[in-house]
């Protein structure tokens, strides 16, 4: 079969389109054949040798998938041939044919595309894990955004939006706030330029911010936890930034708040069935139109270097993913 292989790691510019063996079917997993593979800046990480993890080499990037399931492995109730399923798979992705713990796998409803479907698992995965397990989000509460105009902060707003949240973005340009506002975001604040603390005081009627959803780190992140209500939680998401903050606990404890981390890949290997269970919910708010992920860029499987790049050099809006 035909896969995208790194060899070595020296960036995707060097992935090759190669003849490799198909995987042979093992008790508990299924054999998917792909369709789509999304894309995400991790997948270029990992083929510098950056990444979290670190596989042996040559292997696939590729870390989330949608397709068909050719067959099923010993022990596996309640799957079969031809029912169209995602998973996150880590790497290994970027193949004809993969092959999935059967605990990863998803099933996509009919009115899904394969190429939005492969496009969910890890921005709208850790905004669920992070908004819901994490954060506790009720309707009603306020939640903050910060990089709303990134994929894992246009995914944190939607699921925000859905769950009956009032949401604030907080983003680096006009541009960016508008985007997203066009996602949904109720409100927007530029940052940097702008006292964060006093501001989302003042668009909360003194009360403050009941969730930080923060993906950026940085020189964003004290002010906010200064913003937060009574009871706030600060998730912390990621550190675009590239700073990590330091707060000091005090905050914490005259706010009775919290600071959770958010961890979305550990957790859906910890537990699967969580991780299922929401991307079910999140793929029938898709089905039946109540929330609209954005249309992805397509790319042949030849073309994967070319995305990557896009994706390594920032040049992307939205999500790119690779068809088969
Ligand atoms: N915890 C988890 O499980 C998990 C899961 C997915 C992603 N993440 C992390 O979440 C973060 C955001 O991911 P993403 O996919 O949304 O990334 P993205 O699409 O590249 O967006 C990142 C946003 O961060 C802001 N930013 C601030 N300083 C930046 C800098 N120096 N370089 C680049 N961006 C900067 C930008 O917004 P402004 O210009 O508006 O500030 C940008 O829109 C990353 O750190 C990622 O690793 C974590």
């Amino acid at each position: 079969m035909r896969a995208m292989v790194c060899k070595r790691l020296d960036g995707p510019e060097h992935l090759e389109l190669r003849d490799v063996p198909e995987p042979v079917v093992a008790a508990g997993h299924v054999i998917v054949r792909v369709k789509a593979v999304g894309l995400n800046f991790a997948d270029t990480l990992i083929t510098r040798g950056k990444y979290q993890f670190k596989p042996e080499l040559p292997f696939s990037p590729g870390a989330e998938i949608a397709g068909v399931i050719e067959c099923v492995g010993a022990g596996v109730p309640g799957w079969s041939a031809g029912q169209r399923v995602m998973a996150y798979v880590n790497w290994g992705g970027a193949c004809e044919k993969v092959l999935v713990d059967a605990r990863a796998v998803v099933a996509v409803p009919d009115a899904v595309p394969d190429v939005v479907a492969a496009g969910l698992s890890v921005t709208y995965g850790t905004a669920m894990h992070g908004l819901i397990e994490r954060g506790r989000l009720a309707a009603g509460e306020t939640v903050v955004v910060t990089g709303a105009a990134g994929g894992a902060g246009q995914a944190a707003i939607d699921i925000a939006k859905r769950l009956g949240a009032r949401v604030i973005a907080v983003a680096s340009s006009r541009e960016k706030l508008e985007a997203a506002a066009a996602r949904g975001a109720d409100d927007g604040i530029l940052f940097p330029g702008t006292d964060l603390k006093e501001t989302v005081k003042a668009k909360t009627g003194g009360n403050g911010a009941d969730i930080v959803y923060d993906c950026v780190g940085g020189e964003a992140t004290e002010p906010l936890v200064r913003a937060l209500a009574w009871r706030g939680r600060l998730l912390v998401v990621g550190f675009a930034a590239g700073e990590i903050p330091k707060i000091p606990l005090n905050l914490l404890l005259l706010k009775g708040a919290e600071i959770s981390g958010v961890f979305w890949g550990e957790a859906v290997k910890r537990d699967p069935a969580t991780h299922a269970r929401s991307m079910e919910q999140v793929l029938g708010w898709v089905a039946n139109d109540t929330l609209h992920p954005s249309q992805p860029t397509t790319f042949a499987m030849a073309q994967m270097s070319e995305a990557l790049g896009l994706l390594e050099r920032r040049a992307v809006h939205g999500k790119l993913v690779v068809t088969l």
